[in-house]
Order: C-alpha cells, then structure tokens, then sequence
C-alpha cells in the first residue's frame, strides 16, 4: 500500500507492460493545459510511459520516442487537442528551448509531455505532475508522482483512485 500523501504517490511497476498500463491510466485523465515532467535516467521507462499516456488520452498513432525530432505533436480526433511529447535530452541549456518553439507549445491549449525536464529546469511551467523514475533492477522500476499545485494534486488523487480505489 503506498504511503497516503495527498501530493505524493511512490509507486512501483514490475514490467514495462505495467509502466504502459499505468501512462494509459494517467492519459485518460490529463486536461488540455496540463503539463507533466518525465524525469529518471536513461532506460528508466520514460518513453514507454510516455507512449502509454497518448494511448489512453487517444492519439491514434503509435507515440515514439522524439528524441531525434525533440518535439512530437499528436492530434486526437475527438476534439483536435494536441498532445506534446517533447525530449530535452539534447538541449545543452534552458535558453536553446526557444529552438523547439516552448514558449508557442505552453501557450497553446495542448498536453505537454516532457523528458529530461531538468535540462530547461529555469524555463518549465512552474505548476506540473512531477514522475521521478528510478531503475530498480532489469525488469522494476520505482515511478515518485509529485503534484505542485491543486490540479496536480487532484491528478494524484485521481490516479490512486483509479489504480488503487482509495
Ligand atoms: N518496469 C519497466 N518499466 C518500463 N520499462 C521497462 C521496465 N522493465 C524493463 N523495461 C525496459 O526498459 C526500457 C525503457 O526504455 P525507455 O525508452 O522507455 O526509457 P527512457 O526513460 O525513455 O530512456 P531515455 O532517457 O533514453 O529516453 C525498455 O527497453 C523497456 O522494455
Ligand atoms: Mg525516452
């Protein structure tokens, strides 16, 4: 049972099938306008979670990773809201976000989805749903939710709910 912290929820997935599953549940959640930071190291299941939230929010093309692109744009077809997916991997310093158009992405009503938030750090919204993904072993992963504001709280809550039922 995880700990009961309102903004909080330490959780942890066995398999990246499980990781997929739970960025499904937290996809059909999300509202235009929200932002989510994906950050842990390399390998930790960012893109598969990532993949997994455009599943459930209801882009019809398969999410990859955008890390040679930087920024992919999903249109779901219920009611166009873009879905951003967007790897700052290679950005070397929060001022290059300006080269992905940031400033045009968070202005817009879209989802944005970011890996490798720590890069641009100084230039992120400062409201989001903070995921810390940590390698446990070849096949665990250990994913921290942190929510910053009411919204991301509420998400939190949300998905407890939906995963846990409390
Ligand atoms: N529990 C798990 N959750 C997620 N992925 C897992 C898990 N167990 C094993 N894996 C494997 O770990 C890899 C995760 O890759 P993924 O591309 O999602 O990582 P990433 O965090 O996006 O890395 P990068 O920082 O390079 O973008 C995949 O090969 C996946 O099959
Ligand atoms: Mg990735």
């Amino acid at each position: 049972m995880p700990i009961l912290k309102p903004d909080e929820l330490d959780i942890i997935s066995i398999s990246a099938e499980q990781t997929r599953r739970m960025g499904i549940r937290l996809g059909k959640l999300l509202s235009p306008g929200d932002v989510v930071c994906l950050s842990g190291d390399m390998g930790a299941g960012k893109t598969v979670f990532a993949a997994g939230i455009g599943q459930g929010w209801g882009t019809t093309h398969q999410v990859t990773s955008p890390t040679f692109n930087l920024v992919h744009a999903h249109r779901r077809q219920a009611d166009h809201v873009i879905f951003y997916h967007l790897d700052c991997y290679r950005l070397e310093r929060p001022s290059d976000a300006d080269s992905i158009g940031l400033d045009d992405i968070l202005d817009g009503d879209g989802v944005v989805v970011f890996e490798w938030p720590e890069r641009i750090q100084p230039v992120l919204p400062k409201h989001r749903l903070w995921i810390t993904f940590r390698v446990l072993d070849e096949t665990r992963r250990n994913l921290i939710f942190q929510g910053n504001s009411p919204r991301y709280v509420d998400l939190i809550t949300q998905f407890r709910e939906s995963t846990y039922g409390v």
